[in-house]
């Protein structure tokens, strides 16, 4: 039976030692698990709280989905489960949801909370999103919600995505981005002032912007939504850095 979480909250010293973990902790490892495990392991508690101020779009894409009864929801770089707590008991009706992640400490998290949230559904997944191995066409839903941005290969996580998904299946991803220099007409134009800040400062915490997954998913889906916005960053009331929300569906055809 699903049971109502209580949404994160945080104080004054989680931030203060999140704060620290993004500006100052040193990130170290040879291989891209180790870094990420190195970045999350010391922060895995108090992540919630925090994210939820930075990380917009997450809960409007959710409550946004259609879950199949009897469907799977493969949820991509799900770190603490995050969106699986926002659907809640919409999730009940569906066979399966996998949550995959490259960070032990996070996924610990995850399986935390869920149990807790008496979301019994899911099955957490130590694993590469890049490299993931899952027959084809046999998922309903894919979600990628700020994982695109750590995925070095995001490129390579973006076609697993297509080939997993059944024809007609639904990918939904929200993250941060910047636009390319010139970006297609109907679609936002950063300065160079936004795209080149908010690039180098999202990339001391290997967080990966680029003016190129917007055109990807655009190439592969059929588009049923796309938004470009602008969010707060907590402790920089002065700026807000660029997200997008896309919602799209694998065409029968490709
Ligand atoms: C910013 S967090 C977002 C977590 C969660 N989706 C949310 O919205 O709170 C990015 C997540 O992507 C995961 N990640 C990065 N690279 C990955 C990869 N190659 N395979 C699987 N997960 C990955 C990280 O461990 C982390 O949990």
């Amino acid at each position: 039976m699903n049971k109502t979480v209580e949404r994160p909250k945080s104080s004054w010293a989680s931030d203060l030692r999140v704060v620290w973990h993004l500006l100052a902790h040193p990130v170290r490892g040879s291989t891209h698990a180790e870094r990420l495990e190195s970045f999350y392991r010391g922060q895995a508690d108090d992540y919630d709280g925090f994210r939820s101020r930075l990380l917009h779009g997450r809960d409007e894409l959710i409550d946004g989905l259609v879950f199949p009864t009897g469907g799977v929801w493969m949820d991509l770089g799900a770190g603490t489960g995050e969106n699986v707590l926002r659907a809640g008991a919409r999730t009940k009706t569906l066979r399966e949801i996998r949550l995959v992640d490259l960070s032990p400490s996070l996924l610990d998290v995850a399986r935390k909370q869920l149990r807790v949230a008496g979301i019994d559904n899911a099955e957490f997944c130590l694993a590469d999103a890049t490299r993931l191995e899952h027959a084809a066409e046999s998922v309903d839903l894919v979600t990628f919600s700020y994982s695109l941005t750590m995925i070095p290969d995001w490129f390579a996580a973006i076609e697993l995505a297509h080939r997993i998904l059944k024809p007609g299946g639904t990918i939904a991803v929200t993250d941060f981005y910047v636009s390319r220099k010139f970006s297609e007409d109907q679609h936002r134009q950063h300065g160079w002032l936004r795209r080149s800040f908010w690039t180098h400062w999202f990339a001391a915490d290997n967080v990966f912007l680029s003016g190129d997954h917007v055109p990807m998913l655009h190439r592969r889906f059929d588009v049923e939504r796309f938004d470009e916005r602008l969010g707060k960053v907590p402790y920089m009331p002065l700026i807000r850095a660029p997200y997008y929300l896309f919602v799209g569906t694998k065409n029968d055809g490709v």
